[in-house]
C-alpha cells in the first residue's frame, strides 16, 4: 500500500519518478505526488488526488522545473481523505524538506500535540506530515544532518512506516528509514534508486539490495549507506531481480490482469521449473530440513483473501499426502486468539507480495511463540520471507493487476511441492503415488492454455450477458470449496457485485433461503470418474438449487454428461486429477469475474478502495 519511489543520480529526475510510481500504481490510486530539487537547489513539489494520469496531465499543462534528486508518491489513504492537500510528499515548515511515507504512524496524535504546543501548524490531516515537520525540527536541531535528524524521527515513531526525505540544502541525497513496512534499494552506475518494492526501478538495474527491519538508508549518485536506528553500520543482502521491465509490461493487453490470467500456464510451469527430477520433487530450498519436517505435529497456514484460499486448497493435498494436520488460518485473526502453537508448529505463510502486514505479523507471532516458519511468496527481496525460517518462492513473474490471479495457481503450485516433499520426508506418501502426482502438476499448465484456448471468448461473451446481474452464488465441494470463495472473492472485487461462495453441503442448512427464480449460481463439480461419490452429492445438490428456479453455471470435467440435464450453462475444464482440479476450474471464474468488470465498464486492474499489498493492518 502506498508506493515510493527515491533518485539520485546525473538524469532529470521527473520521469524516473513518473515511470516508477505507474510501475506501483497497483499499490495504490488515491492520489500521487513528486517532489524534485531542482537545478537552483530548490525544492518543487507537485501533488494531485485522483490516479496518476491526474498527476501527469498536471505536470504537462503546466510543467515544474525537474532536478536530478527527487522522491516520488501514490497513495491509498489511511488518515485523511484522498484530497490534493493529503497526498504526498508532505513538506516541513520552512517547505525546505519534503518527506514521503507509506504505513501508519500509531502515534501521531501525541506527535501533533507536542509540535502544536510548540506552535508549529499544519496542512493535511495526514500522520505523514506530522514526521515531515518533526524531521523539520530535528534537522535544526542537528545542525542541517539530515540523516542523524531522520535517525531521531525514527526513533520517536510507533507504528509501521517507510519514509523517505530529501532537503533542499542536500542535493544529491535521499534518505530513507524502514520499519514493517517495505523498501528496497536499486544500485546503478553512478545513479541510485529506492523503492517500495524493485518494480519501482527495474527498468533501469537489477541489482538491488534489501534492506532490513529498522535500518536507515542514504543514497548519493555515487554510494549506499545503510546504518541501523542507533547509527551502526549494517552489511545488507545483494540480490539479482530475476525478471525484467517487460515483464511488468502491460504489452499489447486490454489490462494487466488479461495478461496475467493467460500467464497462468506459465506461472505453474516456472514454479514447478528446476523442482523435479527423474520424476521426484525436489526442491533445494527445504533442504536440511528433514528432523523438522518429520518432528511437527501441526501445520498452520497463514495468510490473507485468495491466499488464504491457495491454503485452503493446499490442506487438502498436504494432509493426504504428509499426514500431518493442517489448519488455515486469516493472518489477522490468527495473533488475537492465543492460539496453541510452539516448537512443534510450523507456520506457512503465504503471501504474493511479502509484505502483507497482516500476515508479517502472524508470522514475527508464531516466531515469538517457538513454531518454525516457512513463506511461500512471489516477491524477492520481501519482508515475510526474510522474516522467516524458509521460503519456497512461486515463480509468477510480477502480478501488477490488484486483485490476484496467476499467484493463486503459483501458490498452489508451491503448496504440492512443499505437500509432496513433505510427504516423502515423513514417509507418508509411496514413490509410486508421488511419482503420479507430479505427472499430473506437470501437466497442469497444458491444461490450463487448453481451458484459455477453448473457452475465454465464451466465458467472456457470456459475462456479457449477465452485465446486469446484482448477486451470483457459487458452490463447491472439498477442493471445489475454496475454488467457490476465490470465484465469489474475484467478483465482489472486479466488478462491485454481491457474490458468495459456500460449500455445497453447507447449502441446505441456511443459504438455500438465497435461491430464487433466476439467481446465477456456479457449481464446481468434481471428477464422476475420480471422486464419483462426491460428484452425485453435488449434482443432487444442483437439482436442489434449480428446483428452486436458479440459473445454474456448471464447471465440469470434459465428457460428464450427468450435469447436461440440469445445467443453463457447462464450462469444461480437461481431466485431471481430483486435487489437481482447482488449478483448472478456477481459471473459467478469473476469466469470468474479469468479463464482468469490463462489461461493466469498471477498471479490472485498480478495483475502487483496493490497493495491493495491503501493508498496514
Ligand atoms: C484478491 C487479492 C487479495 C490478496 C490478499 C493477500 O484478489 O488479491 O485478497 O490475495 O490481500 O495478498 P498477498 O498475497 O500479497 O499477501
Amino acid at each position: 500500500m502506498c508506493g515510493i519511489v527515491g533518485y539520485v543520480g546525473p538524469r532529470q529526475s521527473q520521469a524516473i519518478l513518473l515511470a516508477g510510481l505507474s510501475r506501483l500504481e497497483y499499490r495504490g490510486y488515491d492520489s500521487a505526488g513528486i517532489a524534485v530539487i531542482d537545478a537552483d537547489g530548490d525544492l518543487e513539489m507537485r501533488k494531485r488526488s485522483g490516479k496518476l494520469k491526474v498527476l501527469r496531465d498536471d505536470l504537462l499543462a503546466h510543467p515544474m522545473q525537474d532536478g536530478t534528486t527527487g522522491i516520488g508518491h501514490t497513495r491509498w489513504a489511511t488518515h485523511g481523505g484522498p484530497t490534493d492537500a493529503n497526498a504526498h510528499p508532505h513538506l516541513a515548515d520552512d517547505d525546505k524538506l519534503a518527506v514521503i511515507h507509506n504505513g501508519i504512524i500509531e502515534n501521531f496524535s501525541e506527535l501533533k500535540a507536542e509540535l502544536l504546543s510548540e506552535g508549529y501548524t499544519f496542512r493535511s490531516e495526514t500522520d505523514t506530515e506530522v514526521s515531515a515537520v518533526l524531521l523539520g525540527r530535528e534537522y535544526r536541531a542537528s545542525a542541517g544532518d539530515l540523516v542523524a535528524a531522520f535517525r531521531a524521527v525514527a526513533a520517536r515513531l510507533e507504528g509501521a512506516f517507510t519514509l523517505l526525505a530529501m532537503h533542499e540544502e542536500h542535493p544529491g541525497l535521499v534518505v530513507g528509514a524502514r520499519r514493517n513496512s517495505p523498501l528496497v534499494i536499486g544500485l546503478g552506475e553512478g545513479e541510485n534508486f529506492l523503492g517500495s518494492d524493485v518494480a519501482a526501478f527495474v527498468e533501469h538495474t537489477r541489482n538491488a539490495l534489501a534492506i532490513g527491519q529498522d535500518q536507515i538508508v542514504a543514497i548519493t549518485p555515487s554510494g549506499v549507506e545503510v546504518t541501523d536506528f542507533d547509527g551502526n553500520s549494517v552489511e545488507v543482502e545483494p540480490f539479482e531481480v530475476l525478471w525484467d521491465a517487460s515483464a511488468a509490461d502491460k504489452g499489447g493487453w486490454s489490462s494487466f490482469m488479461a495478461k496475467e490470467v493467460s500467464e497462468e500456464p506459465e506461472a505453474v510451469a516456472n514454479t514447478i521449473r528446476g523442482r523435479v527430477r527423474d520424476g521426484q520433487i525436489v526442491v533445494p530450498e527445504l533442504d536440511g530440513l528433514d528432523e523438522l519436517f518429520t518432528s511437527i505435529t501441526r501445520i498452520i497456514v497463514v495468510a490473507c483473501g485468495t491466499a488464504a484460499y491457495a491454503g485452503l486448497v493446499g490442506k487438502y493435498a498436504i494432509e493426504q499426502w504428509a499426514r500431518v494436520p493442517v489448519d488455515v488460518e486469516l493472518a489477522h485473526e490468527f495473533r488475537y486468539r492465543d492460539p496453541v502453537i510452539g516448537p512443534d508448529t510450523l507456520v506457512v505463510s503465504i503471501s504474493q507480495s511479502g509484505e502483507t502486514m497482516d500476515t508479517l505479523m502472524a508470522v514475527k507471532y508464531a516466531r515469538e511463540r517457538g513454531a518454525k516458519t516457512l513463506s511461500i511468496c512471489n516477491t524477492q527481496g520481501a519482508t515475510i520471507p526474510r522474516e522467516s525460517d524458509a521460503i519456497v518462492y512461486t515463480h509468477a513473474g510480477p502480478e501488477v493487476a490488484v486483485a490476484s490471479t496467476k499467484a493463486f495457481v503459483a501458490q498452489i503450485t508451491a503448496l504440492y511441492l512443499f505437500g509432496l516433499h513433505l510427504g516423502r520426508v515423513r514417509g507418508s506418501l509411496p514413490e509410486t503415488e508421488a511419482a503420479e502426482h507430479v505427472r499430473e502438476l506437470e501437466a497442469i499448465p497444458t491444461k490450463i492454455q487448453q481451458i484459455l484456448d477453448r473457452e475465454q471468448s465464451r466465458i467472456d461473451q457470456f459475462a456479457h450477458w449477465m452485465a446486469d446481474t446484482r448477486s451470483v452464488l457459487f458452490l463447491g465441494r472439498h477442493v471445489g470449496y475454496p475454488i467457490a470463495l476465490e470465484g465469489a472473492l474475484k467478483l465482489k472485487e472486479l466488478a462491485y457485485i454481491h457474490a458468495e461462495g459456500f460449500a455445497a453441503g453447507e447449502l441446505k442448512h441456511g443459504p438455500i433461503a438465497l435461491i430464487e427464480p433466476g439467481q446465477p449460481v456456479f457449481v464446481i463439480v468434481p471428477s464422476p470418474r475420480e471422486s464419483a461419490e462426491l460428484h452425485k452429492k453435488v449434482v443432487s445438490n444442483i437439482q436442489e438449487i434449480r428446483a428452486r428456479g436458479a440459473r445454474v453455471i456448471v464447471i465440469a470435467e470434459e465428457g460428464d454428461a450427468a450435469v447436461l440435464p440440469f445445467a443453463d450453462e457447462v464450462l469444461r475444464i480437461p481431466l485431471a486429477g481430483p486435487l489437481f482440479e482447482p488449478l483448472l476450474a478456477v481459471v473459467p471464474l478469473h476469466i469470468f469475474a474479469m468479463g464482468l468488470s469490463t462489461a461493466k465498464g469498471l477498471d479490472v486492474d485498480q478495483p475502487r478502495n483496493l490497493a495491493k499489498s495491503v501493508t498496514v493492518e
